[in-house]
């Protein structure tokens, strides 16, 4: 409801707004070891991504760059549309960068695949990517994670930059929605 609390929504508690942050040290420590002498670019994926982009990139020690993308697969509800459109794309060419890819969930593994397959024609150096959150039990199509926060079960979660109907980012951590509002 417009102007209301949005703790109000949240059935449960899935991971804490301490797990994540110490998690995020953890995941900006061995990125920053990892990427030694490389050309980092995070590249982060709209509108999702964006908390856990600025809190991870805090944590990464070495020089790094920034750029966005924002690709559609979903509507506003739940389920994946099976379609993934750029809608941004990036400011600059990827050739001479570490491309890592900074994702808030990988769900089917839909968005995922198509944006490494689109970044790699694009000649980077290397590509990987980082993901808050995985929820195994619903892909689709295969993808390699190289850096991965928390594995979360098979209900759709929010907050800590993930929406539902583009509301509930901006709680501090990640929780699953009363069934009702789903429902709505
Ligand atoms: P995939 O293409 O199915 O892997 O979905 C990836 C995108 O779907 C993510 O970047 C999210 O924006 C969105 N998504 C998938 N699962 C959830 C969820 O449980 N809550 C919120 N967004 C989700
Ligand atoms: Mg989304």
């Amino acid at each position: 409801m417009r102007g209301e609390a949005v703790e109000g929504d949240v059935r449960k508690t899935l991971v804490t707004a301490q797990d994540i942050q110490a998690k995020v040290k953890e995941m900006g420590a061995r990125i920053s070891a990892d990427y030694k002498g490389k050309n980092l670019l995070l590249v982060s994926v709209l509108k999702g991504a964006i908390v856990f982009l600025a809190d991870l990139m805090r944590e990464i020690t070495i020089h790094v760059e920034v750029d966005f993308m924002a690709v559609s697969s979903y509507g506003r509800g739940t389920q994946t549309s099976g379609v993934v459109k750029i809608i941004k794309d990036l400011d600059a060419p990827l050739e001479g960068y570490d491309v890592l890819i900074v994702e808030d969930i990988l769900d089917s593994g839909m968005t995922l695949s198509y944006l490494v397959n689109v970044l790699k024609q694009r000649n980077p150096n290397s590509i990987k990517i980082a993901t808050l959150l995985d929820k195994p039990s619903r892909r689709m199509l295969e993808v390699r994670v190289d850096y991965c926060g928390f594995v979360v079960p098979a209900e759709f979660v929010v907050g800590y930059g993930l929406d539902y109907c583009e509301k509930y980012r901006n709680l501090p951590y990640i929780g699953v929605l009363k069934a009702e509002i789903y429902k709505k």
